[in-house]
């Protein structure tokens, strides 16, 4: 089987539904269910033997062994993270303790399994860390895209504290030999994501009539990559990749934010219409900036593609249209992550 770490939240959660829909491998999913963890995105999963769901933190020295030994995987695939930039700027102790202090003892939790291994095990062993292309700070627009070769430069808490889990996990390797592998990928979209990030807010902002927030600008870029390319590029690093190695993944679609926000207008004007025939655009609203706020991240993914042959299945036209439509379709899953917690977050960052 094969652990996988924060399988509760938007792109674990994706991970453990693909990989159960492609493969009768079993699952052990450890998650500490914060705000941003939510069982309904597995209700698929609740009576089958496949997928096991343990509550936990990565950082549990007692927890983690104690599951390595009992289920015996053959790979960690480490999603668990604070993810939310904004929140990190409110609040950095939490991605200090989850993605620096928690990833370490992640590592030293499976360090101490894998090297009890019998060697044949122990050759095969992988730990996959799932990283981000935030790690390597902001490109000017005529800089070329993110190299796995680039320096870290990360510029919020948030990105910081993820650089310092991608040097513990080399340090991992080059130190003890762990065989591990990076990836570092764009923007994630799809079904699941939870509400905080632009996507989703604007989507659900727009249907209930509310201000579309649009940082500074809105001519900060992305690349965005439809969640179900990240997953399949995770599992085509998981098999294929070189231990040791380091892969970006993005899916060569840099769009400004404006331009993004006006794209989800669009397709809700053609698929839910307001009642007074105007568009959603018209909710568009300017306010301050994120503090801090990269200009530009784009990805040169030509390691994966080239070495591993992997692509992405989804254009952003297409993923996009898919993501709205996913959004109109799933409101038991919207109502219940968009509770009392969600609201106080809301009311926080915009209303404050
Ligand atoms: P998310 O915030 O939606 O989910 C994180 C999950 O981790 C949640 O289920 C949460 O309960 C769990 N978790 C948090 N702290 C934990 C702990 N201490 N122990 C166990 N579980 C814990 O995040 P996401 O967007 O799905 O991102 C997953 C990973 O991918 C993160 O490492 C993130 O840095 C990385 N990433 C995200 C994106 C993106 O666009 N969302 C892009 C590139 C990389
Ligand atoms: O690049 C990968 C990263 O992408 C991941 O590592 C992070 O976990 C993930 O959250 C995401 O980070 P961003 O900060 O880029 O995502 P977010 O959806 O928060 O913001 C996308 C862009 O939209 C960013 O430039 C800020 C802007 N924005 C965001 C929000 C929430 C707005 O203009 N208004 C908003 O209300």
């Amino acid at each position: 089987m094969i652990l996988v770490t924060g399988g509760a939240g938007f792109i674990g959660g994706n991970f453990v539904l693909d990989w159960l829909a492609t493969s009768d491998e079993p699952v052990l999913n450890l998650d500490k269910l914060t705000y941003a963890g939510n069982l309904q995105t597995l209700a698929a999963l609740e009576h089958d033997a496949r997928h096991v769901f343990v509550r936990g933190d990565i950082g549990d020295t007692t927890l983690v062994p104690a599951l390595l030994a009992r289920h015996r995987p053959r790979a960690v695939i480490n999603f668990a993270a604070e993810s939310h930039v904004d929140r990190s700027i409110h609040g950095p102790s939490e991605f200090i303790q989850t993605n620096i202090v928690g990833t370490f003892n992640l590592l030293e939790s499976v360090r101490g399994y894998w090297s009890a291994l019998p060697e044949s095990e122990r050759i095969s062993f992988r730990f996959l860390h799932v990283s981000t292309d935030e790690v390597y700070g902001s490109l000017a627009p005529d800089d070329s895209p993110f190299r796995e070769t680039n320096p870290h430069a990360p510029n919020s808490p948030y990105s910081a504290s993820k650089a310092a889990s991608d040097h513990l996990v080399r340090a991992w390797h080059h130190t003890y030999g762990l065989p591990v592998l990076t990836t570092n990928c764009s923007n994630n979209y799809g079904p699941y994501h939870f509400p905080e990030k632009l996507i989703p807010l604007v989507i659900l902002n727009a249907l209930a009539g509310k201000p579309l927030p649009v940082y500074g600008d809105g001519q900060q870029v992305r690349d965005w990559l439809y969640v179900k390319d990240h997953c399949a590029a995770i599992r085509c690093v998981l098999e294929a990749g070189q231990s040791g190695q380091t892969y970006n993944v993005g899916g060569w679609n840099e769009k400004p934010n404006l331009e993004v926000v006006h794209t989800i207008c669009r397709i809700l004007d053609e698929l839910r219409p307001r009642a007074d025939s105007q568009s959603y655009a018209s909710q568009i609203t300017f306010v301050a900036d994120r503090p801090g706020h990269d200009r530009r991240y784009a990805i040169d993914a030509s390691r994966l593609a080239d070495e591993l042959g992997w692509k992405p299945a989804e254009t952003f036209d297409s993923g996009i249209r898919k993501t709205v439509a996913w959004y109109l379709d799933n409101d038991a899953w919207i109502s219940n992550v968009t509770s009392g917690s969600y609201r106080d977050w809301i009311a926080r960052q915009y209303e404050g």
